[in-house]
Order: C-alpha cells, then structure tokens, then sequence
C-alpha cells in the first residue's frame, strides 16, 4: 500500500511512432530532453506527484511505442488507465490523420470515461508545420476532448497537458466516488470505509510494482 499518495491515477501516452511521446514523459517527469532519443520498445513507465487541492495525487504514466512491432499488447496497456495523452507531430500530417485510428483503439479497448487530452507536440518548428493549429482544435471539439500544442524541447505547455488531464480525472474520479458514497449510503454497504476510498489499478500489481493502490 503506498502512504505517500491520496490518489494513484494510471494515465497512458499513444500516437504514430516519433511524435515525441517519451520526451514528453521525460520532460514531464524528470525535466530532460533527448534529441536522439531512441523509439520505444515494449513499455516504460514514469510517475510524479502533484498536488491537487489538499491531496496528493501520483500519476503513473505508461509510454509504448507507436510502432506496431515494438508495441506492449494492447488490451493491458489501456486497463485500468484513467486517462490518456493522444500525441501527433504538428509538423508531420501523416501523425495527424492516424488520429482516427489511435481514437478508434482508445474507444475499443479504453473505459468509456477516460479523460483524453489531445496534443501536437513539436510547436517549436513553426517552419515545418503541416497541421494547423485550427486543425487541432476542430478535431478536439468534434471529438470532445481537450487539445493543446506543446514542445518537449523547449519545454512549452507540457506541464499544463499533462496537469489537465490530472485535474480532469481528479474531477471525474471525485464525482464517482461520492456516487458510490451516495449509493452505498442508500444501500447500506459499507463500501468506503470510514473516510477511506480506494482507487485500484489491477496491472499495476499484476506487473509487481511497488504500490497497487492509494488509500485516503
Ligand atoms: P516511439 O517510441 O517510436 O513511439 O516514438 P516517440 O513518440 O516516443 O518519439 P520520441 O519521444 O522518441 O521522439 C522522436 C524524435 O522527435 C526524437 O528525435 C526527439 O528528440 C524529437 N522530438 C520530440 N519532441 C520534440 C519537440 O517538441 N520538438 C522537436 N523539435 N523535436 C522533438
Ligand atoms: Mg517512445
């Protein structure tokens, strides 16, 4: 049982192979950059802990690699996840028309409620943009989700992509929990014990990391 968090919340980056989604993980987690970095073979994981409210939350950020042959399998990789970052390369459209693809996975094999934050890394080669910024946002607003463009490199919005979509599973997560308290009430059940509410997240112990769950 991990003491140190409130909250664990699984969260995982996908997108076309070399969009940036492990420079992303790295800047995010541990404020570096590599520009030659290598692609990703099977999975990796990073986390950090920030602050919401009064309670800490510890995100756990799952990264596979975008190419087919070097991917964890599927079904694994999106259990139990509350969110994902859906990354294309704002300077390479073919990233961006596999888009539908990436939302296509995510609806099969994602739960329903995930909170999905879409972004076009790379804003720093204005020059070499082939997907506008309006592009993006059309195609958030059409598929209901948050978008903004950020760069790894030069460390812009990547804080604020990944915090978003903290905040926002934070959000969703309180709503069900006081759902389930609201139900477990009315039932009688004592499903959350005293003041406890347990999020689980199944692989994380399948796959012998330190904590499976986070307790409050
Ligand atoms: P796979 O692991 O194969 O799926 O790729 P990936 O999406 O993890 O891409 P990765 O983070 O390895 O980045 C691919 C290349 O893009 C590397 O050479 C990075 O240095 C470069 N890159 C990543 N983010 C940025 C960015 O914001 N700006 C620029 N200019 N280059 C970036
Ligand atoms: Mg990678």
């Amino acid at each position: 049982m991990d003491e140190d968090c409130d909250f664990l919340f699984k969260v995982v980056l996908i997108g076309d192979s070399g969009v940036g989604k492990s420079n992303l993980l790295y800047r995010f987690s541990k404020d570096e950059f590599y520009l030659d970095s290598k692609p990703t073979i099977g999975v990796e994981f990073a986390y950090r802990s920030i602050k919401v409210g009064d309670k800490i939350v510890k995100a756990q950020i799952w990264d596979t690699a975008g190419q087919e042959r070097f991917r964890a399998i599927t079904s694994s990789y999106y259990r139990g996840a509350l969110g994902a970052l859906l990354v294309y390369d704002i300077t390479k459209k073919s990233t961006f028309e596999s888009l539908k693809k990436w939302l296509k996975e995510l609806r099969e094999f994602g739960d329903a409620e995930m909170v999905v934050v879409l972004v076009g890394n790379k804003s720093d080669l204005l020059h070499s943009r082939e997907v506008n910024l309006e592009d993006g946002q059309s195609l958030a607003k059409l598929e209901q989700v948050s978008f903004m463009e950020t760069s790894a490199k030069e460390n812009l919005n990547v804080e604020e992509a990944f915090l978003h979509l903290i905040h926002r599973i934070y959000e969703v997560t309180s709503h069900k929990s006081l759902d389930a308290k609201t139900t477990s009430e009315s039932l009688d059940l004592k499903t959350l014990q005293g003041n406890k509410e347990i999020i689980c997240i199944d692989e994380v112990s399948a796959t012998k990391q330190p904590s499976s769950c986070c307790l409050h």
